[in-house]
């Protein structure tokens, strides 16, 4: 049988990581793109062969990436030909660069400019365009379909909710597709605050579900797509992505 971590380890686990986030690794006083420019210059999330930084270990393992690009690209084969496709939060764009030829167009967005010019040199598909963009204060860009994966997990409740917000009352897209990681337990206390930055409310036991107070988003239905569990900060958890229909 698989060894358990032992009630011990996860308290200390769980004691790292508060002193993680309150150590001279927190971001206090910086803007969220300075945060995420920080991630990345740090490495935070772990670097490629090259020495790059890249976005971390959920955008990257195999059969992680492999069972959400089968359901996402499924799922935009359903709706049929004449798609864009707005990626809100596309990081170092391998998940993305899947994704982008199921798409007439293709809308890779981050908050970070390193990584948007980076993507820019390096990732050449016709129909991507690529744009510095921050999904709670700028304009999103029109589409039929957002993906927002892994990117929510790892901002603050105000900036959520200021995103669920706007998004219920425009409804910019027919779809919403986001991806959070969240505890595997059925029951767990969803939408624990904690400040923008490198790690998940997975440390704390908790996770993003965008449906439930505070962030409320109202949609016509919801679908899960895909389920991968992934342990984080020794605790049993999944990668879920769900999909809501807005319009
Ligand atoms: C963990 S990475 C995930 C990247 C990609 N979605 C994937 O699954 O491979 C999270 C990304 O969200 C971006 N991000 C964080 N806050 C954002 C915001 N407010 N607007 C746009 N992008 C944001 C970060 O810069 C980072 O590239």
């Amino acid at each position: 049988m698989k060894n358990r971590p032992s009630f011990l380890d996860r308290y200390r686990t769980r004691k790292r990581a508060r002193r993680l986030m309150e150590s001279e690794h927190s971001f206090t006083g910086l803007t969220n793109e300075q945060v995420f420019e920080k991630i990345y210059a740090d490495g935070s999330w772990g670097t490629d062969s090259e020495g790059r930084p890249w976005s971390g270990s959920g955008s990257h393992t195999p059969h992680i990436v492999h069972a959400y690009v089968e359901a996402v690209v499924r799922f935009l084969e359903r709706l049929g030909a004449n798609l864009t496709v707005v990626d809100l939060g596309c990081g170092d764009f391998s998940v993305g660069a899947r994704i982008a030829p199921a798409a007439d167009h293709y809308i890779a967005c981050d908050i970070a400019p390193s990584i948007i010019d980076r993507n820019s040199r390096l990732a050449r598909h016709g129909s991507v365009a690529f744009r510095t963009l921050d999904l709670v204060t700028d304009d999103l860009p029109a589409g039929d379909v957002a993906l927002v994966r892994q990117v929510l997990q790892h901002l603050c409740n105000d900036d959520i909710r200021a995103f669920s917000e706007r998004v219920s009352r425009t409804r910019p897209y027919r779809y919403l597709i986001v991806t959070e990681h969240i505890p595997a337990a059925k029951r767990f206390p969803a939408n624990v605050d904690i400040p923008s930055g490198s790690w998940t409310r997975v440390m704390f036991g908790s996770g993003v579900v965008l449906e439930k107070p505070p962030f409320s988003l109202r949609s016509l239905s919801r679908e899960t797509l895909c389920e991968v569990r992934e342990p984080s900060y020794d605790r049993d958890a999944i990668i879920r992505t769900v999909c809501y229909r807005l319009k």
